[in-house]
């Protein structure tokens, strides 16, 4: 049987110029959706500019979500943080995508110009809230 390496994809980008802010709405729905299948697991924070988003699942499903993000003409500045290819355990294994909504600019602001491990702390570091989401 194939075993497939547990890959791992974090990244930062822009709400596209002009872009309709309820298709976020619609973005988490369809992620979720298509998620599931994929088996793959993460989280979404928005600060109303920025998305921030982590993504983890079997290397294939990630490399493929991934090509379909780079495409989305629904954000801008498409910026990889971090990239693990071979990691032993999820770290959001409880949500298909999470999204967590801030209503700060503090939460994301410099994660673009800090290592990724840092913007992955960031993030770790809402799950206590995610449940209350
Ligand atoms: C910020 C952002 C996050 C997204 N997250 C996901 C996701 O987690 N899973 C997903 O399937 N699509 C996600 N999408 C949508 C994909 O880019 C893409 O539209 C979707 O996979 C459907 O692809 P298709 O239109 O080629 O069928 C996201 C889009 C944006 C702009």
């Amino acid at each position: 049987m194939v075993k497939h390496e547990l890959e791992c994809f974090l990244y930062q980008s822009k709400f596209a110029p002009g872009a309709d802010a309820t298709c976020v709405a619609q973005i988490v729905k369809t992620a979720r959706a298509f998620n599931e299948k994929a088996q793959i697991t993460g989280i979404l924070v928005f600060d109303g500019e920025f998305f921030c988003q982590y993504i983890e699942g079997p290397s294939y499903q990630v490399q493929n979500l991934v090509t379909l993000l780079t495409r989305d003409p629904r954000h801008v500045n498409f910026t990889p943080l971090l990239h693990l290819r071979r990691e032993p355990y999820r770290r959001f294994s409880k949500w298909t995508m999470a999204y967590h909504l801030v209503d700060d600019a503090e939460v994301l602001e410099g994660i673009g110009t800090r290592s990724g491990e840092f913007a992955l702390k960031k993030l770790q570091d809402l799950i206590p809230q995610l449940d209350a989401d």
